[in-house]
């Protein structure tokens, strides 16, 4: 992408790579999350650094090793890891793999949760932000590629094309992650890159593999 449009021209690359998923508290021992590992998108910043790109990595609750040549921040809510996106700004590549968390309770409750006499208790929930669309649609400062993922388990190429107009980002990874082998917590992968009106398969394969892919892509 970068290559092709001239616009390296030798200058250092800054990617910012969000990864892994988020933790939303109901009190100081509960919260809400996913079953995301975070792999591929610690692949992705790695297989960034690696091609010389200047990349930091916004990671939520994972047990992952930092990967090398790499600036890590790890946050634990999307609240965090939106003001860790403001903060490592501007970038010229974007890529979102967290699975955010789309809701945090409307409420924290400082104090654990106590039962009550009722046989229920209610939750409000109220959506985070979305880092994506904030990316995409940040005029001033706009990475000049952002790469969004679309985890969709039925329609995925439709679903991820709404997405991708929808976030008004570049390109959009798609995957199924009703395939359980190359689901969440999976090693492998295997995706879709929707781009203007083209779609790359990239068959299954190790996420590693995968993130190398999509990082050749992004540079040339
Ligand atoms: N994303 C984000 N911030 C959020 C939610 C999502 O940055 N608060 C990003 C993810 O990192 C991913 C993309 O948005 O790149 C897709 O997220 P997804 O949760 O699948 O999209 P939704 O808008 O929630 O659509 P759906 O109705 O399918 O849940």
């Amino acid at each position: 992408y970068f290559f092709e449009r001239n616009i390296i021209k030798n200058k250092k690359l800054k990617a910012l790579v969000t990864a892994g998923p988020t933790r939303e508290y109901i009190d100081p021992v509960r919260y809400i999350t996913n079953s995301s590992s975070g792999k591929q998108g610690y692949e992705i910043a790695r297989s960034l650094a690696k091609f010389g790109v200047k990349t930091t990595l916004i990671s939520g609750p994972s047990k992952l090793k930092n990967p090398e040549e790499v600036k890590v921040i790890r946050v634990e809510t999307a609240d965090q890891m939106y003001m860790e996106t403001k903060k490592n700004f501007p970038v010229d590549i974007a890529v979102c793999a967290a699975a955010v968390c789309d809701f945090k309770p409307d409420e924290y409750k400082k104090e654990k949760i106590k039962k009550n006499n009722e046989n229920k208790i209610n939750l409000n929930l109220k959506y985070n932000v979305d880092i994506l669309e904030f990316l995409s649609k940040n005029n001033s400062q706009r990475p000049k590629l952002v790469v969004g993922f679309a985890a969709e388990t039925n329609n995925i190429l439709k679903f991820a094309k709404e997405k991708k107009n929808r976030k008004y980002c570049d390109w959009i990874v798609a995957n199924d992650v009703s395939n359980p082998e190359i689901g969440f917590d999976s090693d492998f992968n295997a995706v879709s890159i929707i781009t203007s009106g083209k779609v790359e398969k990239i068959e299954k394969n190790l996420k590693s593999y995968v993130a190398n892919k999509i990082a050749r892509k992004i540079i040339d």
